[in-house]
């Protein structure tokens, strides 16, 4: 018999109807905000951002093209900060109104460092949605348009955040309790 594994119980820390009702005000105000646009190009960085991004995108009316970054941060011989890109986007954005989307800025080198990258390649305009704000472990400066919700420094997973892969489908916001 396969050994049975501790089965570990997250906390509520965000509902899943306070998150589905910010997104449905984060969505009205992106309408208001890109109402001239006829084509927003909304990118994605994998994983963490794929629940967020899609019921966001499923309530706005502005039409949007969709493509995704992803990226690491940590692993052998990478400095602290040091972001690699390990898929680009497919899409042109030259002159084009981009909105990064992402479930979590942490100490913000992530989003640093795409969006300095969006601006060097000539995107008319960049700007960024996300859902949680860890503000306290911030070491680089990311201006976000557009916040779901600020949170303390605790061990987030759930919706599209995980714990060694797992539980990003959790539809709620949950933490971890260490011991
Ligand atoms: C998380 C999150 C952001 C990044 C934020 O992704 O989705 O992309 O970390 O951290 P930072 O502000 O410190 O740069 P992660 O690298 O865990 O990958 P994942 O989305 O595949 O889980």
């Amino acid at each position: 018999m396969a050994q049975q594994k501790k089965k570990i119980e997250p906390k509520t820390l965000i509902s899943e109807e306070r998150i589905q009702a910010r997104i449905r005000e984060l969505a009205a105000q992106i309408d208001q905000d890109y109402a001239d646009s006829d084509r927003l190009i909304c990118v994605g960085v994998l994983k963490g951002s794929v629940f967020f991004m899609v019921d966001l995108l499923k309530q706005l009316k502005t039409p949007i093209a969709v493509d995704f970054f992803q990226t690491s941060s940590y692993g052998a011989g990478t400095e602290p900060g040091e972001v690699r890109i390990r898929k680009d986007i497919d899409m042109s954005i030259r002159g084009k109104d981009v909105l990064l989307i992402e479930d979590i800025v942490d100490t913000g080198y992530t989003l640093r460092t795409i969006l300095d990258l969006l601006r060097f390649r000539g995107a008319r305009s960049v700007k960024l949605c996300a859902l949680l704000d860890k503000e306290t472990r911030r070491e680089v400066e990311v201006p976000i348009d557009y916040l779901g919700f600020p949170i303390e420094d605790v061990f987030v997973i759930g919706y599209g955040l995980d714990y060694d892969q797992l539980y990003r489908n959790l539809p709620y916001i949950g933490y971890l309790e260490t011991e």
